[in-house]
């Protein structure tokens, strides 16, 4: 059966990816970008493209509303893929800065699943698939705002899943590593709107951070593409028993047994020395 799925943040990467690949496969993909001038490169390849910016929470109710009408009611599965990272130490991200991150990352984010849940409801059954980041449970410095957004959504994620316990509907986080996409030239652009690095205690390692933002290519090994993440993808939404947690990239296997055994102290130490 033709499945109905929407995507959030389809203009590049993983959204991008996933999009093209599930409707390659005949799948009914709604597929939602932010910007107009976004729209016409995707529909050129055949996709069904919408509008939607997670931090425009006035225009959300009636964005869901025609995605619904035009699945004639049915929704098989949400991706929450849309996000960016904000980079900068802790100290140096304002209220604002921090906000910000959260207002994209997570709260827009949850705000659509909530306007999508009724309908999962109604009709007993749905995926629900976050896109969050090996940086959901492990932390990296001068990754503080991003960290703490994709922790935040891991929290929600994860209360959501015992809530809807029953409910036929699932939720799945994605916990990839590096993945080729426009994240890193996207974060660049945030370092450089909100971080002013030669005022600041940090700007040697600001230094070194922007050598690697501006880096054209994998900037760390390991590096997958982002078909790595899609294939996780397809197994959330069609596997009869979704995973909870989908691993992506050797980091996050690997920090994910150095966080379950190392004690703290120990972690602190690597983390300190692989950033
Ligand atoms: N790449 C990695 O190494 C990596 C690793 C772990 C997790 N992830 C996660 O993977 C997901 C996809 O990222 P990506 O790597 O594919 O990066 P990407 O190429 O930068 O794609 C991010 C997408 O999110 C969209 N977006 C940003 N802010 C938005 C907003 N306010 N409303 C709607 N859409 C918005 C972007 O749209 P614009 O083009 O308009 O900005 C873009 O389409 C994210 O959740 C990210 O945290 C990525």
């Amino acid at each position: 059966m033709q499945k109905h799925i929407l995507i959030t943040g389809c203009s590049s990467g993983i959204g991008l990816a996933a999009a093209l690949q599930l409707h390659q496969r005949g799948d009914r993909v709604i597929a939602t970008v932010r910007r107009q001038a976004d729209i016409a490169p995707l529909t050129e390849q055949g996709l069904e493209v919408l509008l939607l910016d997670l931090d425009n929470a006035d225009a959300m109710p009636a964005i869901v509303a025609d995605i619904l009408q035009r699945f004639d009611g049915r929704i098989d599965a949400l991706f929450n893929n849309a996000a960016y990272g904000q980079p900068g130490a802790v100290e140096d991200l304002s209220r604002n800065v921090l906000r910000q991150q959260f207002e994209t990352n997570v709260f827009g984010t949850q705000a659509l699943t909530n306007l999508i849940l009724p309908a999962m409801r109604q009709q007993g059954h749905g995926r629900i698939i976050y896109n969050s980041s090996v940086l959901g449970f492990v932390s990296f410095p001068y990754r503080g705002a991003y960290n703490a957004s994709k922790y935040a959504l891991e929290g929600l994620a994860d209360t959501l899943r015992l809530e809807l316990h029953d409910s036929g509907i699932h939720i799945s986080l994605i916990e990839p590593g590096p993945i080729e996409s426009a994240f890193r030239s996207n974060a660049f652009t945030k370092y450089k709107e909100n971080i002013t690095p030669e005022k600041r205690v940090h700007r040697q390692q600001y230094l070194a951070m922007e050598k690697r933002l501006s880096t054209v290519g994998p900037a760390v090994p390991f590096t997958l593409p982002a078909s790595a993440v899609v294939k996780k993808l397809i197994h959330a939404i069609d596997s009869r028993r979704p995973k909870i947690r989908y691993y992506v990239t050797l980091p996050t296997y690997l920090f994910a047994i150095l966080k379950r055994f190392l004690p703290h102290r120990l972690l602190d130490v690597v983390l300190r020395k692989i950033s």
